[in-house]
Parts: structure tokens; sequence; C-alpha cells
């Protein structure tokens, strides 16, 4: 009876053993997976040299989502640029790692904004414009961007980001000034794009 019961604390105090011994690298193992916003860390080809910073590329994201218009039927009637409003992703196939859109009053100039929804990393980078590249007129242009203020703490995606590019779009453009009818009227222009950060 004293063996059977010992045999059995053994046994169950080496099956807690072995779980707590592979449940710690485990987790850690998933944490890291989950806040691994810099993974996408090799520089594609085909940066236009207008649009190079002085700067070392860090990572690249996707995004998608919208680039919002506002109709204004004062004359001449135009559709002017409210902003973004986006979700960033390490892989397009799987969850979205962050939001793009723009701050309501601009920080040291800039507007843009890029920032981590992830629990492990709580950086962002606003940026402004200082280069445009079009590539026609289906495509939003490609930009260089300039930060203006980061936030996070050391190591974190987006603390050390002094440079954004947006590069590779596809659509969000307005629609044409005839589909402006009632002043206010905002308009959602689906867009998909990269942005590569450098630092
Ligand atoms: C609408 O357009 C007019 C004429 O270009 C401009 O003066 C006005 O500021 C615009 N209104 C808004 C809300 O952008
Ligand atoms: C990122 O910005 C969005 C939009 O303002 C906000 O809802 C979200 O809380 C922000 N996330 C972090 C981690 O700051």
């Amino acid at each position: 009876m004293a063996l059977k019961i010992s045999l059995i604390l053994l046994f169950v105090l080496l099956l807690s053993k072995s779980l707590f011994v592979d449940a710690s690298p485990l987790f850690k193992h998933d944490y890291n997976k989950r806040c691994d916003i810099t993974k996408n860390s090799k520089e594609p080809k085909g940066l236009p040299t207008s649009l190079t910073p002085p700067a070392k590329f860090k990572f690249l994201l996707y995004g998608s989502g919208v680039q919002i218009y506002q109709c204004n039927t004062t004359s001449p009637k135009s559709w002017s640029f409210v902003g973004p409003k986006a979700n960033l992703f390490v892989n397009p196939k799987k969850k979205p790692i962050g939001d793009h859109f723009f701050q309501p009053t601009p920080v040291n100039g800039g507007r843009a904004t890029w920032n981590s929804t992830l629990d492990c990393d709580h950086s962002s980078v606003i940026t402004k414009t200082i280069q445009t590249y079009s590539v026609g007129t289906k495509d939003i242009p490609w930009l260089l961007t300039q930060t203006t203020k980061n936030k996070g703490d050391k190591g974190e995606a987006f603390s050390d980001v002094s440079y954004v590019v947006r590069i590779n779009t596809k659509g969000g453009v307005s629609p044409s000034v005839d589909e402006c009818k009632t002043n206010g009227d905002l308009f959602k222009s689906y867009y998909t794009t990269q942005y590569w950060y450098f630092h």
C-alpha cells in the first residue's frame, strides 16, 4: 500500500516536473513569435534613388485598409484627403500586428502614424512626407517620410525608426470629381502597400 502510494506520488512528481520544464520555453517561444514585428528584415530591391533615405533598412510590413477622402462642393469641386485607416501585417495572411492612421493634430509637423497593437510592444512612429514618387493614376504615389516623433522602449519595433517609405502601392486613389455630389461626404478608397522602416 505504502509502496503503491509512493509510486503514484513519484509519478505525479515526474509528470508535473516535465510539464514545468517544458512549459516555460513553450511560452517564451510563443511570446517571441507573437512579438516579432521586425521579422521581415531583408531589404527587397526596387527602391527608387529619390526615395532612398540616409539610414539603414530595418524591416517591412504589409499594409491594407482605406485612404479616406472628403467631398468639397465649393467651386472648384474637389476631394480632399482626410487620412488613412489601415492594418499592418508581418504576414498578410495572418492577424494584424499594428495600425496606421493620422494624428488628429500634427506632432512636430507629422501626422502619419504606425503603432504596434500587440501587448508585448508599445512602440509607434509619427512621420511627415518629404518626397513623393508618382506611379500613375490608379495607385497612390510612393512616399519617403521622415520621423517627427518616436514612442517606445529601446528594442521595440518603431522606437528607433527614422524614416518610413511607402512603396508598391495598389489602389487608394480618390474618385473623380463628378462623384463629389454632397458636401462633406466621405469616400473610402481601398488600398494595399508595403511600408519599409529605416533607422
Ligand atoms: C473647400 O474648397 C474651397 C475652395 O477650394 C476651400 O476654400 C475650402 O477651404 C474647402 N473646405 C474644406 C472644408 O476643406
Ligand atoms: C494604436 O493606435 C490606435 C488608434 O489610435 C489605438 O486604438 C491603439 O490603442 C494604439 N495602440 C497602441 C498599442 O498604442
